[in-house]
């Protein structure tokens, strides 16, 4: 069948990547390495053996635990631009155009990284894709949800120099879900719209219910949610959030490994917001753990749907259009 790549290929833009995401265990062992750090081998043994692990999450903490461990060997800024730098060459080749990338400042400050090690590592990885490759990238800051909500409003606080300078668009939030709800963390979107943040997104739905995307979206006033999925759940909710054009960064393959959808992607609910008129892109979420870049990922979801073109076609136009980029950015990807 048709997969997007052949003559006029699709135009992808990827709204939902964790850099950190973007370890590959190679890179992992490397780094600790280079850093002569011992990695504790209960969890790091060889490369497979790990690659086997992360076939086998029972759940989003389960990742989290990994996810949040391998960070340890991210420690100056070379590190983080060669992260970003990696991410940028392996998404080239998947044809994609527009990144806007997920960081956790709390995870790297919090084991005494320099913020400014973090931001502008990353800033420069991505610069060096973008002159390589042509790809347009924008930062988003996330606080992550399993730390005090004291934490995240310093996290923020801290971040408004890089906002003002342009080097981070945004506030998301990400990590653990289970108990806690997104009014939890009013504050801390309160503080980013004082700071003058441009975009404001937050992980909600992945295991949360429904009543937790309308949180986010009616009682937070956020118009982007990652993940969404339980939203699904609820037609109605369906209906408000097509009106208000709220748009959802979905993550087929992190949902089948996360065992959101345990049997595959095709327990994804993509058929129903494309009839209910929800807007939606697909994303990766964190390639290295979960199995897939960018292209794996729409691969994936046409081997369970087998959409027609149009319906491609309409899936990467509505990803540019619900891009963070300049009005100008657009009609280049358009
Ligand atoms: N959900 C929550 N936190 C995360 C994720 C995710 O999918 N990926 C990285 N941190
Ligand atoms: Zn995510």
């Amino acid at each position: 069948g048709w997969d997007g790549r052949g003559e006029r290929p699709l135009k992808r833009c990827e709204h939902h990547i964790h850099i950190e995401g973007t370890l590959e265990p190679k890179m992992l062992f490397a780094l600790a390495e280079r850093h002569n750090i011992a990695l504790d081998s209960s969890m790091y043994s060889t490369i497979p053996a790990l690659e086997e692990r992360y076939r086998n999450f029972a759940n989003l903490d389960d990742f989290l635990a990994y996810f949040n461990k391998a960070m340890d060997v991210l420690l100056d800024e070379e590190d983080f631009a060669a992260l970003a730098f990696a991410y940028m060459q392996r998404v080239h080749a998947d044809g994609l155009v527009h990144a806007e990338v997920f960081f956790d400042p709390q995870a790297h400050t919090g084991r005494g990284v320099a913020l400014s090690v973090v931001v502008n590592g990353l800033k420069k990885g991505l610069k060096q894709g973008e002159l390589e490759f042509g790809i347009s990238t924008e930062l988003i800051m996330c606080f992550v949800k399993h730390l005090p909500v004291e934490s995240a409003l310093e996290a923020v606080a801290e971040m408004k120099p890089f906002v003002e300078k342009g080097d981070v668009i945004g506030l998301g939030a990400d990590s653990s879900e289970k108990n806690n709800p997104p009014s939890k963390f009013a504050a801390v979107y309160s503080l980013a719209r004082e700071l003058h943040f441009p975009r404001l997104t937050m992980h909600s739905g992945e295991e949360g219910p429904a009543d937790w995307v309308r949180q986010t979206v009616f009682d937070l006033g956020i118009n982007r949610v990652d993940h969404g999925f339980h939203a699904a759940d609820d037609e109605k909710l369906l209906e408000e959030l097509a009106r208000r054009e709220t748009f959802l960064t979905l993550c087929p393959l992190s949902n089948v490994r996360l065992q959101v959808t345990p049997e595959g992607v095709h327990q994804s609910p993509i058929p129903l917001l494309l009839a209910k008129g929800v807007k939606f892109s697909l994303n990766s979420d964190d390639p290295a753990y979960f199995g897939g870049y960018i292209l794996d990922n729409y691969l994936a979801v046409h081997a369970a749907f087998n959409f027609p073109k149009s319906t491609w076609r309409r899936i990467a136009q509505n990803g540019i259009d619900g891009s963070w980029c300049s009005d100008a950015r657009k009609a280049e990807l358009s």
